[in-house]
């Protein structure tokens, strides 16, 4: 293949996610017992699936706004059995709108299912927070929509967040058009939604993640808001409103069952799309949430992602104060931690970040897995080359019992001088270890967004 296929371009005149690997592949193939490089561990077996925006009828208005792809691969007993590609065949691939012109009134069923893919008592969902969640077949089949038998009447956030010590997925939806603008939800471990209950917040707030500790649920409400005449428009419907103001709700799982609102504390203005964890100090008196901070976000455009940068927000729930604190001076993108540790304090994280000397604000420079030591303050890069770019690096632990970073790091690369892609598996224990195993993939896999590793049950 050459640096530029036939279906990638650099024809400035389109949106940069229409352009190079960001440009969507047109075919869904699959391809049996592929080659390795390297050897694939035997206990690594499950699949990875990764979701992204890969628009079938030509530019979007935003990267966002594209159709979901779903690109997954299928490791068993040291062999890459399969790798596959599908669109979520979602209402909106075949043609149905959101919002009924005559009512006003929003259809939850529809949405793009886009930006992740999760599992949660045995069911796989494709996710985009602006509808219902898509189950997803082991085969990547797509079996429709899903309101937890009629209980679910707000959208669903592309970013659950799964209780290490109960098993409940915690969630919540945000709505446009009028309040209650954001809803708390909780399933249990079964899988039964259990909890729905009304968060209040001033406006239309785009809330793109949450957190979990122990005791609370973690709202971000922050000053990236709907704008109804961008959204007549046809445009991103989000904009920066600094006067919105930015705080973060710390709300207690156990008193919001009695209906309590979340305790607000003022921030200095931001954006956070990505949270890493949240935990508490050993008396209870502090929460502590770590997530990427953006300066501020689609200010000059929804175009333009100001980068993040690592940053500890301290909650003294005697003071009720809150401090902030910059963890790391190199940007990064999609953090991640052993889920076994949501909630509850994690010693490591893992992120994309540029490659050295590589400009952070660029959407096509090459990028790497760097490794968050929170003990040490250390960061430790896995350097894949001046010609790759990496997706979110997603942990699996090497067994039950292994240690918080006792496991492997699996991800998409592209590799922009072949205009090619792979699959890798790194030691999660050591960013300076040479990939334990690389699978060379049949297409290209346009940067996408989130994934995960669902081990076989
Ligand atoms: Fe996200």
């Amino acid at each position: 293949m050459t640096a530029l296929d036939d279906d990638t371009t650099t024809d400035a005149r389109l949106p940069f996610h229409m352009r190079g690997n960001y440009a969507p592949v047109m075919e869904e193939i699959e391809a049996f017992d592929l080659p390795v490089t390297g050897s694939l561990p035997t206990d690594l077996n499950g699949r990875y699936f990764r979701n992204g925006a890969n628009p079938m009828h030509g530019p979007t208005m935003h990267w966002f706004a594209g159709d979901g792809m779903l690109h997954g691969i299928r490791l068993r007993d040291g062999k890459a059995e399969w790798y596959r590609n599908r669109w979520v065949r979602t209402k909106a691939l075949a043609g149905a709108d959101r919002m009924d012109a005559l009512t006003g009134t929003m259809d939850l069923t529809v949405g793009l299912a886009n930006t992740h893919v999760v599992r949660h008592a045995g069911t796989i969902f494709a996710l985009e927070e602006g509808s219902l969640p898509n189950v997803i077949s082991p085969e990547l089949d797509t079996l429709g929509p899903y309101d937890f038998g009629g209980k679910l009447a707000t959208p669903f956030t592309a970013h659950p967040h799964t209780c290490a010590e109960t098993g409940e997925m915690h969630f919540f939806g945000y709505e446009l058009i009028s309040a209650p603008f954001v809803t708390y939800h909780v399933a249990d471990a079964a899988g039964n939604l259990i909890h729905s209950q009304p968060i209040e917040v001033a406006g239309p707030t785009m809330v793109h993640d949450f957190a979990l500790s122990r005791n609370y649920a973690i709202f971000l409400d922050m000053p990236v808001v709907f704008d109804l005449d961008l959204a007549i428009q046809g445009g991103m419907p989000f904009q920066w409103r600094e006067s919105y103001g930015a705080r973060i709700g710390l709300l207690h799982r156990d008193r919001a069952r009695q209906g309590e609102q979340p305790r607000w504390f003022d921030v200095d203005l931001c954006y956070v799309f990505h949270i890493m964890n949240a935990w508490e100090s050993a008396d209870g008196n502090t929460v502590y949430l770590d997530g990427g901070r953006h300066a501020s976000m689609w200010k000059g455009g929804a175009d333009k992602f100001e980068p993040c940068y690592m940053h500890r927000w301290a909650f003294d729930l005697t003071t009720g104060k809150v401090t902030e604190e910059q963890l790391d001076d190199v940007s990064h993108a999609f953090p991640r931690i052993d889920d076994r540790r949501t909630g509850l304090l994690n010693r490591y994280g893992w992120a994309v970040g540029p490659r050295h000397g590589a400009d952070p604000n660029s959407q096509t420079a090459p990028t790497n897995v760097m490794k968050y030591d929170l003990q040490t303050g250390q960061r430790t890069t896995h350097d894949f080359g001046p010609t790759m770019m990496s997706g979110e690096p997603v942990f699996v632990p090497a067994s039950d019992a292994a240690g918080e970073d006792e496991g492997y790091l699996v991800t998409y690369l592209y590799d922009t001088s072949s205009n090619s892609s792979s699959f890798v598996v790194l030691d999660a224990a050591d960013m300076n270890a040479a990939p334990i195993a690389t699978v060379p993939l049949p297409q290209r896999i346009p940067h996408g967004f989130h994934g995960s590793w669902f081990a076989d049950e």
